[in-house]
Order: structure tokens, then sequence, then C-alpha cells
């Protein structure tokens, strides 16, 4: 692929370069203009207008350049706009843009879904139904876990995040901003708490988490609430994504499994931010050595090309012709863009994320000793959550002072995002390398340490 002088200046960068005061003045033009027009739902934490990105760099509208640690959201697995994935997109494009694989075959669909089932989790057959987006895969696998099992009962967790259309809100309990106003919701969802080691939940002591976590769905749901025989599936972020980038304990989501066996009961992993090699596996369930009947992936899977799948064993997704379909999911292009994508993670950036990974909790290792609104720092490969409190004792959660250090972060050129109600998540691309990973690491702890000074 031919690189234009402007795209190869900004691929030559490796670290943030900023030119005007931020915002510059193309982007409060631009953030002026949005706001006039643009859904008020969305959330935007700092005035970035972007316009280009190569790698794990972005260029705003006004040509300044930032290290991009948060990959939008968890997304750009091999960075912007890789020449490999650029170059597959543009084939595909000049190719065949559309079809429609509901109704008729593409090459690249059956490539793909082949590829899927070879890597989900567990040896046994698989099959895969292709969306657009992270909500659709977990819709989806609602829709799947009703018609396979014939029984209508949902359970999820107490902070997970699984999308905001009407039947994956139901099960989402992230936040309540994002469930007000738009209920009634789907009847039959049941949420218990999530085995948080850090800091518990009611019921659910920190050092007992999955036990605890394990009993309440045991003793009180399937006892007081939901008959076992009536709960279709159990849907479960193996790490919190929204949620705060909480990771289940390895007992926990074992013995989540055992539940399920014994029940006749679904296990959905909801891996839309955990998966596609973001934790140094192909999924964070790789870790546990667990085997779901269902797994939901999207995200990462086509470095940024709207793309999901749910991934079932072969003898679950037993439903009919017409019982479920989307006129784009498996779109040629996107598909196109995921299998050059796969490509690049089994090459080289899978591994990459689980060394990056490591290098990042070893440069932040003393982090809580050091700082004390640091309260814990935890997660797998290049999925990390820094959770930000007023008192390490008390665990009393400090969302203003984690909102100040994401802003203070982008005015020193570094990209993150927050997760939860305190803490920050580091999702950078899966290709950056050392040095911009210890650019983030050096900046993060000179905005914690600016914060602090601020108490
Ligand atoms: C675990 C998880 N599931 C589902 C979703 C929904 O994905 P989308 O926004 O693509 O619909 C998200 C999005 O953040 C997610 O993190």
């Amino acid at each position: 692929m031919q690189l234009r002088e402007e795209d190869m200046q900004i691929a030559e960068k490796k670290l943030p370069h900023l030119v005007t005061a931020l915002p510059g003045p193309k982007a409060k033009q631009i953030v002026k203009r949005d706001h006039k027009v643009v859904s008020p739902s969305y959330t935007r934490d700092y005035p970035l207008v972007a316009k280009a990105g190569r790698g794990a760099m972005v260029e705003d509208v006004d040509g300044n350049t930032f290290l991009d640690f948060a990959a939008g959201i968890a997304v750009v697995a091999t960075g912007h706009c890789h020449p490999d994935v650029v170059a597959a997109i543009q084939k595909q494009a000049a190719e065949l843009i559309h079809m429609s694989c509901t109704d008729f075959y593409y090459t690249g669909t059956v490539e793909l879904a082949e590829k899927l089932a070879s890597i989900a989790p567990g040896k046994g057959a698989k099959r895969v139904y292709f969306g657009n987006s992270g909500t659709e895969a977990v819709e989806a696998a609602m829709k799947l876990a009703r018609y396979h099992t014939k029984r209508d009962i949902f359970i999820a967790f107490h902070g997970c995040f699984h999308g905001r259309t009407m039947g994956s809100l139901s099960l989402t309990a992230s936040k309540a901003v994002q469930r007000k106003r738009f209920g009634p919701l789907l009847a039959g969802v049941f949420h218990a708490p999530y085995p948080n080691t850090y800091r518990g939940a009611p019921g659910i002591r920190p050092e007992h988490a999955a036990a605890d976590a394990l009993a309440y769905i045991e003793n009180e749901l399937f006892k007081r609430l939901a008959d076992p025989e009536e709960v279709a599936a159990i849907f479960v972020e193996p790490i919190q994504g929204e949620g705060g980038y909480i990771a289940a304990p390895t007992e926990f989501l074992q013995g989540l499994e055992r539940l399920c066996r014994k029940h006749g009961i679904l296990l959905v992993a909801d891996e839309v931010q955990s998966g596609m090699g973001r934790t140094g596996k192909w999924w964070a369930v790789d870790h546990t050595g667990i085997e779901p009947d269902i797994v939901c992936t999207a995200k990462g899977i086509a470095s940024g090309m709207p793309l999901s799948a749910m991934i079932a064993k072969a003898d679950v997704m037993d439903w009919k012709p017409g019982a479920h379909a989307s006129t784009f999911g498996g779109n040629p292009v996107s598909i196109a863009a995921a299998l050059a994508t796969i490509g690049l993670l089994e090459r080289s950036a899978i591994a990459n994320a689980a060394r990056m990974g490591d290098f990042i909790f070893r440069q932040t290792a003393g982090w809580r000793e050091r700082h004390k609104i640091v309260g814990d720092i935890r997660g797998k490969g290049l999925m990390i959550g820094i959770e930000f409190v007023r008192d390490q004792k008390t665990k009393e959660r400090a969302p203003d002072l984690r909102d100040r250090i994401i802003d203070s972060a982008f005015r020193k050129g570094l990209l993150v995002l927050g997760a939860g109600e305190n803490s920050i998540r580091l999702a950078p691309p899966l290709v950056i390398d050392e040095e911009q990973a210890d650019f983030a690491v050096r900046t993060l702890d000179a905005c914690i340490s600016e914060a602090e000074r601020s108490l």
C-alpha cells in the first residue's frame, strides 16, 4: 500500500507531539458543531477530534499526535490502519461490498467461521453467527439460549456490561444511567454479585469472593428467585470491562461451569472486550481452562470494522432457517479485515500483548506503596485496570481524582479511558512497543502525583 506523505509523518511517530494548546482551534470548532447536532447521549471525557491514526498513534485535526491507550474502546487490536488490514479492506471493497450472508454464500464468511471455530475454547465442533456489534452478539446468544434450552431465565452479574439494546440492556447492570427510563426491560433476568477480590460486595468477602459468589447463586438465587431448571443461560464477563477491568478468579469461573453443567444451564462468556488476544491468550477464559457453551466476540475482531460473532458449540446452535439473521452481519469487507487481523494476532500481537502487559505490571508494581490514591492494579495482558481511592484502608472511591488523571494524561498526549466508577483502563493496541508502554506508565505516574499534590 502506498502511504501519502502526511500518513508517513504519523507512521514515523512513536510518542506524542503536541503543537497547539488542547483543544486546538480546529478541534474547538468541531466540538461546537457536534454539540448542536450529534446525540447528547455520548460520553466524551475530553475533546479529542481524531483525524488519522497509525499503529498506536492518533493525530487530531490540529496536527497534535497522541499515544492511544484507549484503542477506540479496546477495538483497534492491530493498531490504527495496519497496512495489511487496510490492503485487505481495499481489495475486498473493490471486489464486492455486500450481498448479505443471510441469503447468499461468501468464501470469507466460511473461512472466518472455520478460523473462529478452531480458536474458540474447547475442542468440540462449533458454529458461528455473525452480527455487527457486541450487543448483537449478546442478543443472538440470548435468543439461541432460549431456543436451545426452551427455558426463559437469564442470570448476569452486578457491574456487568453486555450492551445497550433491549435484551442485552436487561443483562447490563453497570450504571443506572444506562437503564434509567428504558424500562420495563426483559422479564426473567436476575443478577448475582460478581466476585470482586479487591472490594468484595454485600455478602461477598474479598478473600473468599469466588466461594461466596458461587454460594449466593446456589443458596439464594436458585432457592428463592429462580429454579435452576428454568434458567437458560448464565452470562459472564471473565474480566468485567465497563465495570472496571475486574478479573473473576479462576476458581469462580470453574465453579460456574460446574454449576451450569449440573443444572443443564448454558454458560455464555461475553468476551466482547476481553477476547481476540487482548489478555495475552485468544480468550480470557483460556487462562482458566473452562469451555463456555457460547462465546460472544466483537471489538478487536476486525481492527475497527464493525463485526461481531457468536460462537456456539455445534449441538447448541440448533435453530432452524429463519430463526435469526441480520442484513449486514458478516459483511465481506468486515470479514476481510477480520481475517487480516487474526493473521497479525497469531503472528505476533497476542504474544506481544502478554509481554507488554507483564512489562506494565512490573513497572507499576510499586505504585500502591508510592501513591496513596492507587487502590488496586489488576488485569491480564493489555487489559489493565487501575482503581483510585481516597484512602487505601477504607477504599473510598475517588471518581473525581480518576477524572482529573484522565484529563491531565490527555493534556500530556496520552489517551486513556475510565472504566467503572473510579478506575482507569489501559487498553492500547496490542502492537505497542516497550518505549510506548514505558511512556504511558511514566506519564500516568506524573498525572497521579499531580492529583495527589492537589489533595
Ligand atoms: C463485554 C461487553 N459486551 C458487550 C458490549 C457491547 O458492544 P457494542 O458497543 O459493540 O454493542 C461491550 C461494549 O463495551 C462490552 O464491553
